[in-house]
This record gives C-alpha cells, sequence and structure tokens, in this order.
C-alpha cells in the first residue's frame, strides 16, 4: 500500500512536470476521468462522463461520441450536437467518417471552407460550428470503438496541445467503451440462455416464453416497490425464470397429465423443486445461486404448510417469497390443461384472502400497489 502510494505519486509529479504550468489542472482532470470512468460499466455513463470531461479539458462547448456499430456498418451517437435523436453516420463519410477511416485525429478551424464538413445539423438546430477536434477512439489493443469531437474551443482555437490531451483522454475513453459494450453484450445473452434454458426445461409443459418473462417482470416490481436496490431487482429478474428447471426430471405421465393428479402424483410433481435445486446449487454464478433458492423455496407458503421443507415467515428466502407470488399470479391468469384461467380480479381477491397465508404480507401490499403496471405487462406479452 505504502509503495503504491509513492508511486502515484511520483507518476503524478512526472506528468505535471511534462505537462507544466497552465496544463496541470488538466493533468488533475485526466486522473479524475480514468478515475471515475474506470468504475462505470453502462454504456450511457460512460459516454456522458466521457463528453463532459471532453468539454472541460479541451474548454470546448460540445462533445459527441460517435460508437461503430460493426453488424450495421454504422457509426452512431446518442450524446450528439445537442439533438435528442440517434443519429447514424457513414463510416467513409464527413469528417467523423474520415477519423474513422483514416484511424487519425483532425483540427478542423474553418469548417465551412471544408468539403467533408456537413451543415445540415447546424440547419437543423440553428447551432454555429466554428472549429472541431475529432480524433478516434483507440483502445489499448488498437481496436477502433469510434470517434470523439468536439465542437467551438471558447477562447482561441483547437491546437496540438490539444490533440495531445484529447488522445490520453481519448484512449482511456476507448477502453471503458469498449467494456461497457462488452459488459452489456454479457448482460443480454446471459439472460437470453436463461430464459431459453428455462423454457427447454419446460416445453413439454407447454409453459410459455411469455409466462417466463411475465412472471420475471412482476418479480422485478414486486422487489423494485419493496425497496430493493437496482442490482438485486435485476438479479431476480434474471433468477426467477429458472423457478421450474426441475420440471426436467418430472415423468410424462404426471407432467402432462390433462386432469387432476393423485395425491401420489402430486407428491413426484413436488420434486420439481429440489430437482431445480439440485441443477443449479453448486454454481458460482450469482444469478444462478439465487435461481438455485428459488428453486426449491418457490412452494413453500408463509404459514408454514408449503413444500417441500415447510419453511416458514422469514425462513424462506426472500426472492423466493417474491416468485412464489408472481408465479402463482401468473399461473391464475393462464390457462392449464388442467383449469380455465380467471381474471385480473378474481386473482387480487385471491392475492387479499391469501396474504399471510400462502404470501407474505409485505409482498402482498406491494404487489396492490403494482397492479397497474401488471395490467400493463399483460397488455403487451398477453394471456395464454
Ligand atoms: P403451475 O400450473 O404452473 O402452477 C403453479 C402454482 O400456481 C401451483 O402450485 C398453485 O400454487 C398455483 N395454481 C395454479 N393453478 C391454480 C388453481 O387453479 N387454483 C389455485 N388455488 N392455485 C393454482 P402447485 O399447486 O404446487 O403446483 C405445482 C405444479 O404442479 C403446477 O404448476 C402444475 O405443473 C402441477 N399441477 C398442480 N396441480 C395439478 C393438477 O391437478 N393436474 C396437473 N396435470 N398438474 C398439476
Ligand atoms: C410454471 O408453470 O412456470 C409455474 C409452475 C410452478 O410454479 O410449479
Ligand atoms: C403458461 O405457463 O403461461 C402457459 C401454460 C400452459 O399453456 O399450460
Ligand atoms: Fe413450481
Amino acid at each position: 500500500m505504502f509503495f503504491e502510494e509513492q508511486g502515484a505519486e511520483f507518476f503524478e509529479k512526472d506528468a505535471e512536470k511534462e505537462y507544466s504550468g497552465v496544463s496541470s489542472d488538466k493533468t488533475k482532470l485526466l486522473f479524475d476521468f480514468a478515475l471515475s470512468a474506470s468504475a462505470l460499466r453502462d454504456i450511457d455513463s460512460v459516454l456522458e462522463k466521457t463528453a463532459y470531461f471532453f468539454c472541460k479539458i479541451l474548454d470546448c462547448d460540445r462533445a459527441s461520441i460517435f460508437i461503430w456499430d460493426k453488424k450495421k456498418k454504422k457509426l452512431w451517437s446518442k450524446v450528439a450536437l445537442g439533438l435528442d435523436e440517434i443519429i447514424e453516420l457513414e463510416p467513409d463519410k464527413g469528417i467523423v467518417g474520415f477519423v474513422f477511416s483514416q484511424k487519425r485525429p483532425v483540427i478542423i478551424n474553418d469548417p465551412y471552407s471544408d468539403p467533408r464538413f456537413n451543415p445540415d445539423i447546424d440547419k437543423k438546430t440553428g447551432y454555429k460550428t466554428k472549429n472541431i477536434i475529432a480524433l478516434p477512439l483507440i483502445t489499448y489493443s488498437g481496436n477502433i470503438v469510434g470517434v470523439i469531437e468536439g465542437i467551438n474551443k471558447f477562447e482561441e482555437e483547437f491546437d496540438e496541445e490539444d490533440i495531445k490531451f484529447a488522445q490520453i483522454l481519448s484512449t482511456y475513453a476507448a477502453n471503458s467503451i469498449e467494456n461497457a459494450l462488452l459488459y452489456s453484450e454479457i448482460k443480454r445473452t446471459q439472460e437470453e440462455i436463461v430464459v431459453r434454458l428455462s423454457i427447454a426445461a419446460e416445453f413439454r409443459d407447454k409453459t410459455t416464453y411469455n409466462h417466463l418473462v411475465r412472471m420475471s417482470i412482476y418479480s422485478y416490481l414486486i422487489a423494485k416497490e419493496m425497496g430493493f436496490d437496482e442490482e438485486w431487482c435485476e438479479k431476480l429478474r434474471l433468477a426467477a425464470p429458472m423457478h421450474d428447471i426441475g420440471k426436467l426430471g418430472v415423468p410424462d405421465r404426471i407432467l402432462l397429465k390433462p386432469s387432476k393428479l393423485t395425491d401420489e402424483e402430486f407428491k413426484e410433481m413436488q420434486k420439481h423443486t429440489i430437482y431445480g435445486y439440485d441443477i443449479l446449487k453448486d454454481s458460482d454464478i450469482d444469478i444462478l445461486k439465487m435461481g438455485a433458492n428459488i428453486a426449491l423455496c418457490h412452494h413453500e407458503r408463509y404459514d408454514g404448510k408449503g413444500y417441500p421443507r415447510g419453511l416458514k415467515g422469514e425462513e424462506i428466502p426472500i426472492e423466493a417469497r417474491i416468485v412464489a407470488l408472481a408465479d402463482v399470479v401468473d399461473a391464475l391468469l393462464s390457462r392449464r390443461p388442467y383449469k380455465e384461467p380467471f381474471g385480473i380480479d378474481e386473482v387480487v381477491d385471491f392475492v387479499k384472502k391469501e396474504s399471510g397465508k400462502h404470501f407474505d404480507p409485505k409482498v402482498v401490499s406491494a404487489f396492490l400497489r403494482i397492479i397497474p403496471q401488471v395490467k400493463k405487462v399483460l397488455e403487451k406479452y398477453g394471456v395464454d
């Protein structure tokens, strides 16, 4: 620790020497940016922070960031030029396209006489572009992720000194942007795999994609309403679809029976909770661990009369108390081979009646407060 602190101090001094005088403020801003950007994972926050620091360090009015979309082969921007819409550009047109394809920075101090400049956006926004600096966003490992553009330096014109600072900033920015894009791709992939595997597990049962999406959204909304933080709620949304994965282990003659189950058969059926737990329990992945608890405990009841262990009240993990309600609500709203669907008012009456019996009263009252949102989900995803 001691040595690390010393190291940081020496580095800061060296950096100050190199960019002496007025530039030491900028060096400090670069450090602030590097520190705060590396902690961010979501792309919008990374872009916002980058644009903010770019303007401060280069002392200019606006910054726009254009991200390369490999699939569409276009550069897109959200934080661009004071427009709210997302802009898409061709990778070989205009100043941004030039910087992207040549992979080198440019300064343009008289844009209206530069043939690469497109004055349409100025016309649309009523903004007057006086000078431009634009740099490719290239990561440490040499990947180009897009272009950053600064517009209208306040006091003077952009110069070589600006390029030096902008290059340091844009390397940090490129790495943060690449990380954020990878992170969101991983999350999207993970979510789709979880839902699709859960459907595979319930294929025989004809549980639909929409049932899993609906019940996981209700779970998320209830958790949010109960005051859990966004990260936990999001984890719950991803873990909830796995609750019935253990139905994989239930024989067809029981799972597919078109009529009421005998007591013996229902006992077999109840084992889906334990099978699900066994499939997921040894994982190191947070979402799967939460999925294991949910699989095991989603048929426990608040009054202790549930299965498989007859846990009571707070002994049941909160994620399972939430999923228990979300799952039953959607099961009741759905048509099953062995029963007709309930209407929403019937379901609300049922849930109220079961408060403190089947369901945790705190979960029930959160659910009752989000009924308008539940109705919207039903409109969007339909009832089976
Ligand atoms: P599922 O059909 O998805 O139902 C999930 C849970 O929703 C049920 O858990 C139950 O708590 C609730 N539920 C569903 N339909 C009704 C209903 O008509 N009335 C009431 N009061 N609650 C309802 P449960 O009972 O532990 O059942 C677990 C799973 O066992 C069910 O999942 C289903 O796959 C199967 N199952 C339960 N009963 C029968 C049955 O009579 N026949 C057949 N073929 N399968 C059944
Ligand atoms: C479902 O069909 O997804 C719910 C069934 C259950 O909770 O056992
Ligand atoms: C659903 O799980 O929402 C549909 C159930 C079914 O069709 O049996
Ligand atoms: Fe279940």
